[in-house]
């Protein structure tokens, strides 16, 4: 990503210094960046890489999150002016760039942290960034991360969204939808793979053909190439010879945790980071093959239309408890977000971009604080896609087709319509067990059950 990055940079026409701390690698990037290198200086050392930059310095670091950040600022600061920025775009938990910030600046050093997404192709050719830390440390790179940035229709998709840890939350959260957008896209090649057992190249074509209708996005388009490869050791389609055990980084528990704190519900979300937990259980999933036997998954009744419908509502109602984790978290630490700049940022670049983020940020514009599931763009887009999503959920689970983000989706969709809901049972079993009390529905006030007498 760092290689990637400065090259971006350097085609960009910005002189940039580089330095890894395996001096072979900086070498031979240098090397391999043919025209490009007039525009490199390679460094060995960090004094090296220091002395080479003009002050005031700006220097981004690429390195793991968490204690290489650390490591690497400690290494760093010592040699640096005090109006040198260090600007973190890795995928940094945000409570961390928080406390990056908090000690930068009581020494009166400036510090951004910034969400840099689109793997290495959105990082050499012009990734989505999401910047947070001061607005005026922002400006002074903000031409250099605007002109690298993916561009949607001439405006560029670098934003600073807030202070301190702002961006790297958002990040987190874009990272967050993005579990949860390829688990549901998971889901849907699960029911054409067992249930209308369909092969990858016939799934890939439909795919495909989604890619040109509401669903168009990045991830679809890539679920399509995917669902295509052929392994070339084997002539099988790959996914065929794929294990399937889903990795993490981390990011996808980070955005669930963050919720919990902050007692938002992302239910897709956390069912797509259940769903990559469970996928790791091999071991045991044998043992639960082996006792209760695989069961038949026939589902002819579900088509390909229903499959899309159910996709498109699946997606609304995940990315609507996405911006209201991005709300919550807005609303506790006072950070203003403007979740249509968020919105904005994402439409391009970024691996959840699609085009149906464009309608997400006109939405947000036009009504700041909604719920997605209630802006006026996406009610007619819900009603006519809902009862897809609910005949799919039956059906699948009628064939034993593991849905769980698109159920969750589902099931946040009627609670949060729900007008009387079940929450009454709780509340009275919590004051029968440890009277913690309930209020009523005829006047104010803090009540106790009968049981509270004896
Ligand atoms: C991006 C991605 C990226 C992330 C990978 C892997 O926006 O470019 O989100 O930041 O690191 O997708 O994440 P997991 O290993 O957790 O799937």
């Amino acid at each position: 990503m760092g290689a990637a990055l400065s090259l971006n940079i350097a085609e960009k026409g910005f002189g940039i210094a580089v330095f890894n701390r395996t001096v072979a690698t900086t070498h031979s990037f240098y090397e391999n960046a043919g025209d490009l290198a007039q525009k490199i200086t390679p460094c060995d050392t960090l004094e090296s890489l220091v002395a080479s930059i003009r002050p005031p310095r700006a220097i981004i670091l690429m390195v793991p999150a968490g204690d290489p950040v650390d490591q690497q600022i400690a290494a760093l600061r010592p040699l640096l002016d005090d109006d040198d920025l260090i600007i973190d775009a890795g995928n940094a938990n945000f409570h961390d760039t928080n406390r990056r910030v908090a000690a930068a600046e009581d020494e009166n050093h400036p510090f951004l942290g910034i969400g840099v997404s689109g793997g290495e192709e959105g990082a050499r050719h012009g990734p989505a960034i999401m910047g947070g830390g001061s607005e005026a440390s922002w400006q002074r790179v903000a031409p250099i991360l605007e002109a690298i940035a993916a561009d949607y229709e001439g405006a560029p998709c670098a934003t600073w969204l807030g202070e301190a840890g702002t961006g790297h939350f958002v990040k987190t959260v874009h990272n967050g939808i993005e579990y949860a957008d390829m688990q549901m896209i998971a889901e849907i090649y699960g029911v054409m793979r067992d249930g209308l057992a369909m092969q990858p190249a016939a799934i890939a074509e439909v795919f495909t053909r989604w890619n040109d209708g509401p669903l168009q996005s990045y991830l679809i388009e890539i679920s399509g190439e995917v669902s295509r490869a052929v392994d070339p050791e084997t002539g099988k389609p790959l996914l065929d010879v794929i294990l399937d055990k889903a990795g993490q980084k981390g990011t996808g528990r980070w955005t669930a945790i963050e919720a919990q704190h902050l007692g938002a519900p992302i239910p897709s979300i956390e069912a797509a980071v259940a769903a990559r937990n469970i996928s790791a259980r091999l071991a045991a999933r044998k043992i639960g093959g082996d006792i209760y036997g695989e069961p038949s998954h026939d589902a002819e009744s579900i088509d390909l239309d229903l499959l899309e419908r159910a996709l498109i509502a699946g997606k609304i109602l995940c990315y609507a408890q996405g911006f209201d984790l991005l709300k919550a978290a807005s609303d506790s630490f006072a950070w203003n977000l403007s979740l249509p700049d968020v919105a904005r940022v994402w439409r391009a670049g970024c691996i959840i971009r699609s085009s149906m983020l464009n309608d997400m940020a006109s939405a947000f514009t036009d009504e700041p604080d909604t719920n997605l599931m209630f802006a006026s763009r996406f009610v007619s887009l819900l009603m006519e896609n809902e009862a897809s999503l609910r005949s799919l959920v039956a059906k699948a689970a009628a064939a034993a087709l593991p849905v769980p983000a698109l159920s969750s989706a589902l099931s946040y969709f009627d609670m949060m319509r729900m007008q009387r809901g079940t929450a009454n049972m709780i509340q009275a079993q919590r004051d029968f067990f440890g009277l913690h009390s309930f209020e009523r529905l005829d006047r104010e006030g803090s009540f106790h059950g009968p049981w509270a007498e004896s």
